[in-house]
């Protein structure tokens, strides 16, 4: 196991060898996930659709999102642990943001956050920086935003959008955060925003120029079965599909009787097995 991962190892790594993120969910996730070689676990709010049956992102809560960091937390992973905030746990005030923040700091074991959205996050981001909390920004196709979105649209495709998208990645990294999300985004907006920031970019679904690359964990293992899958997503195994056939072995074998075998039960002593069987045969025998 090599060294902990942490905000400055995540800084140094801007333009050299790619950051690799994955979402994780619970510590056997993160084991996995860290096992892998990850510099990045994401405790992504999309818990909420990927594991809680949610049908978005919107319906996770800091309550929930603690729960999540703080079982992922307890893997003890090398890398670095970013507690996602909830939509709603940094909009209402910033005495309200900086508590959320930190109970996923204190509470959840997170090692950072992240948080959606351009400039008018701001305020809440420095407000986070005063409280020693370090920020990772999220921009592009931000899922806290799909109701005023009207869906999971790309964004950036048009020239004021791009340079809008431009803006608020200079504005965040001026501001301070350590990395930016960039998610559904084109290739050439990413791959500008990546030369012009100062801080590593990981994208998702923003082409290959980024400082690194972030999937759903369920995504890239395809754990769900009935999901369409987007288009920058690569599922690199059909894990849902190998557990029902799993399962299926293993009802049938219960159905036949050929589980459990002899050597997956337990047995007494061969003494106290057959002074248990003498004692059987007095109890049966009446
Ligand atoms: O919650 C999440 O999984 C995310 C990733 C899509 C970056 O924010």
């Amino acid at each position: 196991m090599g060294e902990k991962i942490t905000v400055a190892t995540v800084q140094a790594r801007k333009g050299g060898p790619p950051l690799t993120m994955v979402t994780a969910y619970d510590a056997v996730m993160a084991t996995i996930a860290d096992r892998a070689g990850a510099d990045l676990i994401l405790v992504g709010d999309s818990v909420a659709d990927n594991v809680l049956g949610f049908s978005d992102t919107l319906s996770a809560t800091v309550e929930i999102m603690i729960h999540h960091t703080a079982a992922v937390a307890r893997a003890r992973p090398r890398a670095m642990i970013i507690g996602d905030m909830p939509w709603l746990s940094y909009h209402i005030s910033l005495e309200e943001s900086v508590r959320n923040a930190g109970r996923l700091i204190r509470e959840g074991q997170a090692e950072a956050v992240k948080l959606e959205g351009g400039r008018k996050r701001l305020p809440v981001i420095e407000a986070l920086l005063a409280a020693e909390i370090p920020v990772m920004g999220h921009l592009g196709l931000t899922p806290q935003s799909v109701r005023v979105m009207g869906g999971y649209r790309v964004q950036g495709r048009r020239l004021e959008a791009a340079r809008t998208l431009v803006e608020d990645a200079r504005a965040l990294a001026a501001a301070g955060v350590f990395a930016i999300v960039l998610e559904g985004v084109p290739t050439i907006v990413a791959r500008a925003i990546t030369r012009l920031v100062p801080v590593p970019t990981i994208g998702i679904g923003a082409g290959p120029h980024c400082d690194g690359q972030v999937l759903v964990f369920h995504d890239l293992l395809g754990w769900h079965l009935d999901r369409r899958k987007a288009k920058f997503v690569r599922q690199y195994a059909q894990l849902g599909e190998v557990a029902v056939s799993a399962l299926q072995s293993f009802f049938a074998d219960v159905r036949s009787g050929a589980f459990p075998s002899e050597s997956e039960s337990y047995r007494m002593e061969e003494e106290e097995e057959r002074a248990f069987e003498a004692l059987l045969n007095e109890l049966e025998g009446g």
